[in-house]
């Protein structure tokens, strides 16, 4: 993205009267001076609660100014989006993916087409630049980046195990595993290690620097919402090598004078099954917990298999990460497929034409013997037409397009393909981001 003027840092001001019509007239767009002045934006769009000066040093530190826009009225911005070069997981290994956060438009100017816009621009960039591939993002609400051609590309679970049904399925042998309870802090070199040795593991799971890090184990008193610190489980090796970690937090709670406290994990990550085990086994055993509770895990989770009663964690599945191919030849090629597979896209994509019409995707299975997956432009008759939306979906690994061609979304022209493209594009295990950007 182009770079772009410095800006000073003020209040949105009042829309135009009677301005929009769609097309964002009467805006100027340009990319960020600092992250100081998404603030008042960001402040006004979320509802009034303004990022206390040390989140705003955390969020501030992996802000990508050159790579982020805003939009501005009479000088001062009034919409922003935050885009971020990351590396993430794809399907058959690690792929440079553009991130965006913050989409975000002060109340006065909304419904004037200016989100439209600002990812036209950052989608249009990307494409121009040849940048990354495959751009990604997380949702407030379902409903607002399918028209833009984001799929739902993963899904997570959210789960609550009350203390009493904690019993395990089977033994598991933790012999020689040791525990120990540390502030994020003391434990940061663990938590780092483990997650960096964890990355393969899924699609979803994109690479943190020191940055990332230090997002990733903030502990903002503001967002306690009257729950203690934020607290660091580490799973140590006979060698005192730490084999995996959980971060959480237990909030007070008492019933009929009995404690039943409210224990809610933020992240869970284990270099294999006995490390995994070990750190829920000793979660659910918690004193004083009556709940052990967390907003987001794979859909696949292997607590829920660990689990005698998997029923009792109530798992409620929801949409999570949003992914959209932005070339679609690039974004094909990326991944690798679990099945071989030599299929005829149709593709419709009016928020990026460049991608539109028929496209060849061939490739044997994970990669195969003879080099990466081939996507190109043919003139052949087509077997599955979909839009963007759809090709997002399955991006990852995690959407199906039968199931999509059952919702009427994906159209199968070619007997057979359906299925054969189904397999191939679907991944176990499942795509999973358990981190916002
Ligand atoms: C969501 C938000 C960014 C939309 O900005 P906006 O400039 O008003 O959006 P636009 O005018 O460009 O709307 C483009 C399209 O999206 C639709 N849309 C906008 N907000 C939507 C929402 N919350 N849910 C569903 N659709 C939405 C519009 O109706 C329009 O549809 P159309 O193309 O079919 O006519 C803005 O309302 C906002 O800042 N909300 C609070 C913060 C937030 O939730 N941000 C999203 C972070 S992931």
């Amino acid at each position: 993205m182009a770079a772009g003027a410095g800006a000073e840092v003020m209040s949105p001001v009042a829309a135009p009267a009677g301005a929009g019509g769609g097309r964002a007239a009467g805006y100027t767009f340009r990319t960020a001076a600092e992250w100081a002045e998404f603030g008042a934006v960001l402040d006004l769009a979320y509802g009034g609660h303004p990022h206390s000066p040390a989140h705003s040093a955390v969020v501030g530190a992996v802000f990508e100014p050159k790579r982020s826009l805003v939009a501005c009225y009479g000088g001062r911005p009034c919409a922003t989006l935050a885009g971020y070069a990351l590396e993430m997981t794809l399907p058959g290994g690690p792929s440079p993916v553009a991130g965006i956060g913050y989409v975000a438009v002060a109340p006065p100017h909304r419904r004037r087409g200016l989100m439209r816009e600002l990812l036209r621009r950052a989608l249009t960039a990307l494409h121009e630049e040849r940048a990354e591939p495959v751009a990604v993002l997380h949702s407030t609400e379902p409903g607002i980046y399918g028209r833009f051609g984001f799929g739902s590309a993963s899904r997570a679970v959210e789960v609550s195990v009350p203390t009493e049904a904690r019993a395990f399925a089977g033994e598991v042998d933790t012999a020689g595993l040791t525990l120990d309870v540390v502030s994020p802090e003391e434990a940061r070199a663990a938590v780092a290690d483990v997650y960096c040795a964890c990355l393969s593991q899924r699609p979803g799971l994109f690479r943190r620097d020191d940055a990332w890090q230090r997002r990733a184990v903030e502990d903002e008193p503001e967002s306690r919402h009257g729950a203690g610190r934020l607290l660091c489980m580490v799973v140590s090796g006979p060698g005192g090598e730490p084999r995996g970690y959980a971060l959480y937090r237990l909030r007070p709670a008492w019933q009929r004078s009995r404690p039943r406290y409210a224990l809610s994990v933020r992240e869970v990550f284990a270099l294999d099954p006995a490390a995994y085990a070990f750190i829920w086994r000793s979660l659910l055993d918690t004193d004083l917990a009556g709940a052990v509770s967390a907003a987001a895990r794979p859909v696949d989770d292997p607590l829920l298999a660990l689990l005698d009663d998997p029923r009792s964690a109530a798992p409620t599945v929801r949409d999570q990460l949003y992914a959209r191919a932005v070339d679609l030849d690039r974004a094909l090629t990326a991944r690798t497929y679990s099945a071989p597979v030599d299929v005829v896209l149709e593709v419709r994509d009016a928020m990026c034409p460049w991608n539109e019409g028929r496209w060849q995707l061939t490739a044997e299975a994970d990669g195969g013997s003879h080099g990466a997956a081939a996507c190109t432009r043919t003139g052949a008759a087509a077997d599955l037409a979909l839009t963007a939306r759809e090709v997002g979906a399955v991006l990852l690994g995690g959407g199906s397009l039968v199931q999509l061609a059952h919702a009427g979304r994906v159209a199968e022209l070619r007997p057979g393909a359906l299925r054969a493209a189904s397999a191939a594009f679907r991944h176990d295990p499942a795509p999973f981001c358990p981190m916002a950007f």
